[in-house]
């Protein structure tokens, strides 16, 4: 048998001995094999190469948004109900039904533009992903702390995210680059009045909302189809930094958000979350001024009531940053029974990109890794590829690994649900926006429910940025917030010495569709 006792310790020392992967016991840690004390070494040198190839290939890629993030783990517990009603009447997915049943989850917040060290205290939005391991499998709600997003379309991502990432040849996040895109692109100024208010730098992960932000359906028990967004709503109640906080907390922490978090958990200090939806019948709702697949917009809550559903607890902390968190994969096409897909034109990219990315990210057995495995039961046909941690077994035989078989193997499952009663849809193929675009109204709505101090932060903090755009650029945003909000444009105008008459020649974009309101406040500028 092999002596694994220890060399380099004393017989006293009752820790456990190191090895390599091998399971070789590793007699000398601090010196390589070399011929005499002064070399040269060798190339036969497993355990020297062994440990220094593994290093060199200790990152993966980080990912190529959401890059900074942490990750923890917890419960759902269902409510049972949405507001005075059985909850089958409008889903029939599992989780949601009894009162009191309790779905394991992981959720994973992180910040969207810096890489993987960047500071936590960044004005951005914040990630909120959540995997429950339910009974049918897994379900990913992958949110953000904003309940809107910058643009309306999938195939604008890429423009949006090189934007504000930093200058290719400086290295620099730069306002010029940011308003750029932005005055070209008004749908993202409701974005916009979010991101530069106090709710662009929330306090730490345990102290912000988040949202689907893409709208989603739900089936029934019947197959009838509702659209519907999510909501988390913080029990710790909502708070936000001002840019002078940021940069004093940043001063010391690059990392205050994870910290937090972690730290409370460990001392038992469970954060929790309520989650609520509002729904609508699955049709384009021409009553709306916006349409419900456009995630650029709210729907009013008078109209639409947010309902609550269950609440989210996290209660444990990783045991590993990297194979837990680095490793996790969330992706917006990873839904169970009686949940759905809407013709959102984000969604349907997303839900494209998140496997695409994770399988060259992590691997194409990503799923194999315990953070994103199903707790339901897996049985598939899929074999091989890098890294292959186990095989599936296929009934009795291990020899069928195909389907259909006569002779053993799996098979289909029965589909619970045959008469779906989702919509008919038929069009012609065609490169067209959706059709109400309304891109002021609610960003002017938003900044007047503001509170005083939070309009004189947002106002700051974009004629703070826009100080360093060309004029050009200065011009058309101060163009796009009087559309939005008279005191909103005159407020940024006069910081920047824009009035409305410097403004009042700009012609709308090639790229907008403007309302009649629009054209209204139009015509008085100037
Ligand atoms: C992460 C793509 C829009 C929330 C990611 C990643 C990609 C991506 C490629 C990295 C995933 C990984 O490496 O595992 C896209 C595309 C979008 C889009 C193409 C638009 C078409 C959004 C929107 C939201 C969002 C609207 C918010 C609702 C997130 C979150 C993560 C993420 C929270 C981090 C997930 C995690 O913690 O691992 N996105 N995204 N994304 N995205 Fe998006």
């Amino acid at each position: 048998m092999t002596d694994v006792s220890g060399m380099g310790s004393g017989p006293e020392d009752q820790r456990e001995v190191l090895t390599n992967r091998q399971g070789h016991p590793v007699y000398d840690n601090q010196n390589q094999r070399t011929i005499g004390p002064r070399g040269p070494a060798t190339l036969e040198n497993y355990q020297f190469l062994e440990k220094i190839s593994h290093f060199d290939r200790e990152r993966i890629p980080e990912r190529v948004v959401h890059a900074r993030g942490t990750l923890s783990y917890g419960y759902f517990e269902a409510y049972g109900r949405l507001g005075d009603e059985p909850i089958d009447r409008y889903t029939r997915a599992k989780l949601f039904q009894q009162e009191g049943k309790r779905t394991e989850v992981a959720v994973r917040f992180s910040t969207v533009i810096g890489g993987r060290d960047s500071a936590e205290t960044a004005r951005d939005p914040r990630g909120f992903a959540i995997k429950f391991y339910t009974e049918d499998g897994n379900w990913d709600l992958v949110g953000n702390n904003l309940a809107v997003f910058f643009i309306r379309d999938a195939i604008k991502f890429p423009d949006v995210i090189h934007a504000l990432k930093p200058d290719p040849v400086t290295f620099r996040q730069d306002p010029n680059r940011i308003f750029d895109f932005m005055s070209q692109t008004p749908e993202s100024l409701h974005m916009l009045v979010n991101l530069f208010s106090p709710r662009g730098i929330p306090a730490d992960y345990r102290h912000m909302q988040g949202f689907g932000v893409n709208t989603y359906k739900w089936v029934n028990k019947d197959g009838q189809s509702f659209l519907v967004k999510y909501h988390w709503m913080p029990k710790q109640g909502v708070r936000s930094m001002t840019e002078a906080d940021a940069a004093a907390v940043q001063a010391h922490d690059l990392g205050h958000a994870t910290k937090d978090l972690h730290d409370a958990i460990e001392r038992g200090d469970y954060p929790e979350w309520e989650l609520l939806v509002q729904l609508m019948s699955d049709d384009e709702h021409p009553e709306l001024d916006f349409d419900p697949l456009d995630d650029t917009k709210v729907w009013p809550e008078n109209d639409f009531p947010a309902l609550p559903v269950g609440r989210l607890v996290l209660n444990r902390n990783v045991e590993n940053q990297f194979a837990e968190n680095e490793q996790s994969a969330f992706g917006t096409g990873v839904l169970v029974d009686g949940l759905d897909f809407s013709d959102d034109k984000m969604l349907v990219g997303r839900t494209f990109s998140y496997s695409d990315t994770q399988r060259y990210r992590v691997g194409p057995n990503y799923l194999q890794l315990p953070v994103n495995q199903t707790k339901a039961p897996c049985r598939t046909n899929q074999r091989d590829g890098q890294m292959t941690y186990f095989v599936d077994t296929a009934g009795e035989s291990p020899h069928i690994n195909y389907e259909p078989s006569v002779r053993d193997g799996l098979r289909e499952a029965h589909y619970p649900h045959p008469d779906e009663v989702g919509p008919v849809v038929t069009g012609r193929l065609t490169r067209k926006r959706l059709p109400r675009t309304n891109d002021y109204v609610q960003a002017g709505q938003r900044y007047l429910l503001m509170e005083e101090w939070e309009r004189d932060d947002l106002v700051h903090n974009l004629v703070t940025n826009l100080k360093q755009c060309d004029r050009v650029i200065q011009e058309r945003m101060v163009w796009h917030f009087l559309l939005a909000e008279d005191d909103l444009g005159l407020r940024v105008g006069e910081g920047l010495g824009i009035t409305p008459d410097d403004v009042a020649g700009l012609e709308p974009l090639r790229s907008q569709d403007l309302t009649d309101e629009d054209r209204g406040r139009l015509s008085k500028l100037g």
